[in-house]
């Protein structure tokens, strides 16, 4: 069957199966930076945003995003340029083997879309989902704290340039 989707803001039609789900239909398509983990919800490692919102792509039939929007970290930076949320997290150590920091840095980006000033518990709640194995969280939490600094700046800079 035939979807149309956007994926990282670029507007797609995919072949897909009707069981597929989304994670493996990103990964066949060289969206690498989705990992796959548990497959069943429980570690975030698979985290994209659907519509603005992050989801378990283990958990969600490709099926059902028709003429939806889909943000992998692939549409987030790149290496010359970096998202705020990335720099923050390589500045604060943040990362050590890497496997969960697209989910973390997702999840994080979806929180400060809605609440740009998140308290401590309001971080931890957000990356509740979020399994990371190496870091021990402290790091993470800083990250995003720091991440938050990092956008309202860039915003502030923007809305000086003229609003952006
Ligand atoms: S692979 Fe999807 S939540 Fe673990
Ligand atoms: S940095 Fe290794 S799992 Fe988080």
């Amino acid at each position: 069957m035939k979807i149309k989707l956007s994926i990282n803001k670029k507007k797609q039609e995919l072949d897909i199966l009707p069981g597929e789900k989304l994670l493996d239909v990103l990964r066949s398509r060289g969206y690498h930076s989705v990992k796959e983990g548990c497959r069943e919800g429980n570690c975030g490692a698979c985290v994209v945003l659907l519509d603005g919102k992050p989801v378990n792509s283990c958990l969600v039939f490709a099926a059902h995003c028709q003429e939806r929007q889909i943000t992998t970290l692939e549409g987030l930076g790149s290496p010359g340029s970096l998202h705020p949320l990335q720099e923050a997290f390589v500045q604060s150590g943040a990362i050590q083997c890497g496997y969960c920091t697209p989910g973390m840095i997702l999840s994080s980006k979806a929180l400060l879309d809605e609440n740009p000033d998140p308290s401590d518990d309001e971080i931890e709640i957000a990356l509740d989902g979020n399994l990371c194995r190496c870091t021990g969280y402290v790091q993470i939490l800083e990250a995003v704290k720091k991440g938050a600094k990092l956008l309202k700046k860039v915003k502030k800079t923007g809305d000086k340039a003229g609003g952006k």
